[in-house]
């Protein structure tokens, strides 16, 4: 077992290159399994477990998978089960995605119920409602969704609220569906307009990703395609954050800077400099930044998975911020992690009201999901003395080599194994 040992007080200076996005990824691969002829070859895969994990599942099912370092190509012509129920598939979230991908190809699919990160009740009600008013029947049965219709017809949906998993997954299976299927109230994340691109290039007819609503028209049959997967939006994110919070000048590359608007306006707002160039964004700090309020949205809004990267940064800045989290409502629990290293947080339902301290103190405290993982690396980063993240497999499931990243941009930090 491994954890990060991070000596903390170093600026950080230098440039960066983001991965691929972790959300897009975990959409598209599941979806490539719905081209029944030639191989889908995506570039741009970022090395994560959460990736590695569905690769294994799609083998599972009897995809032939090439990986490379940053690509895979994938022959799902020959697919030998519509069953997927393997440890992996418990695991992780994304895995709701073979439900849409299977009942598109095959019209039938038997799927474990999903993982994920502990950060709330992660219901899959709206997903399911998609899938019946495809003409699909859905029952839960032994921990499993079962999902068989003898057709798929497209049709009008209205999502009660804004999903990204029920956008995604109902517009896999509503693009080989028979004739024009309407989406409202969907997500608008660029990871729901990656996916629609994706399915696209493979001869989908989708139309208003990243809008109010998708336009769907159904189509006889996918084919493979090659594809680059978007860069990361939180990735970058995670590591604007960290340069904010540390002090120095760092040159995020491979981004799209339109992604990144609600986090560069606050770390503006807070008093960090954000220069855009194309298609990277420097961030240039004293470290000495001032407290804001922030109120976690669906796109184009701040993004709950940035919250909690944020909220450590926020632990030093001056005055009192206040954090209202308005996705998951147990997005808090790094909180007790960060008090450990002596911050002055305060956590009421889905609001958390954080003075400022002047400092950090180096601890030893545990990643309680991936973000949160993130969030306590950049606490060690800030603080004074020696910090230990244990349960970084958390952070290993959406960050490639974050150690290696911040320690190209002089931070102290080393990943020890160590036994329990
Ligand atoms: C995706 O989760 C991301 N995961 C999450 O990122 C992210 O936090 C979340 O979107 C919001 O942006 C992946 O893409 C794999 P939702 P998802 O469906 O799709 C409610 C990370 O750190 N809801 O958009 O599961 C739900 O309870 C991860 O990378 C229903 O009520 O999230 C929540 O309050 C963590 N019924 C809200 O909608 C449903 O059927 C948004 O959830 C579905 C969702």
């Amino acid at each position: 077992m491994d954890k990060l040992v991070i000596n903390g007080g170093n600026p950080l200076f230098g440039s960066i290159e983001i991965n691929g996005a972790k959300n897009a990824a975990v959409a598209i691969l599941p979806a490539a399994i719905m081209a029944s002829s030639d191989i889908c070859s995506i570039d741009n895969i970022p090395n994560i477990e959460d990736v590695h994990c569905i690769e294994r599942i799609l083998s599972s099912l009897g995809c032939k998978i090439k990986t490379g370092r940053n690509s895979v190509v994938i022959d799902s012509t020959d697919i030998v089960s519509m069953d997927a129920n393997t440890n992996d598939v418990r695991k992780m979230r994304a895995s709701y995605y073979l439900i849409g991908a299977l009942l598109g190809r095959f019209k039938e699919a038997r799927v474990e119920l999903p993982g994920g990160c502990p950060i709330g009740v992660r219901p899959i009600d709206q997903h399911i409602k998609g899938f019946e008013a495809l003409g699909a029947r859905v029952e839960i049965k032994h921990g499993c969704v079962i999902v068989k219709a003898d057709k798929l017809v497209g049709t009008n949906i209205f999502f009660d609220v804004v999903s990204v998993g029920a956008t995604i997954n109902v517009m896999l299976a509503a693009t080989l569906a028979e004739g024009i299927t309407i989406l409202e109230n969907v997500a608008k994340e660029p990871h729901v307009v990656d996916v629609a691109n994706f399915l696209n290039s493979m001869g989908a007819n989708i139309k208003g990703a990243g809008t109010e609503a998708i336009r769907i028209v159904g189509v006889k049959k996918l084919k493979g395609c090659s594809y680059s997967v978007i860069p990361d939006q939180i990735e970058a994110g995670t590591y604007m954050i960290a340069a904010a919070a540390c002090g120095g000048e760092v040159l995020v590359q491979n981004i799209i800077p339109k992604h990144l608007e609600s986090i560069s306006a606050k770390l503006i707002e807070m008093g960090a400099q954000i220069i855009e160039d194309g298609d990277s964004i420097t961030v240039k700090s004293n470290g000495k930044l001032k407290g804001v309020n922030i109120k976690t949205q669906p796109y184009p809004g701040f993004p709950t998975d940035v919250q909690q990267p944020l909220s450590a940064l926020l632990t030093v800045a001056e005055g009192r911020s206040i954090i209202n989290e308005s996705i998951w409502e147990s997005r808090f629990k790094h909180v007790d992690e960060l008090k450990k290293m002596g911050a002055n947080i305060k956590v009421e339902g889905r609001t958390a009201i954080i003075d400022g301290v002047e400092k950090l103190s180096g601890a030893v405290v545990k990643a309680t999901d991936l973000r949160a993982g993130a969030a306590m690396v950049i606490a060690g980063l800030i603080a004074e003395g020696t910090t230990e993240v244990l349960s970084i497999e958390h952070i290993d499931r959406g960050y490639p080599n974050i150690e290696d990243k911040f320690k190209a941009l002089g931070a102290d930090i080393k990943r020890v194994s160590y036994s329990k």
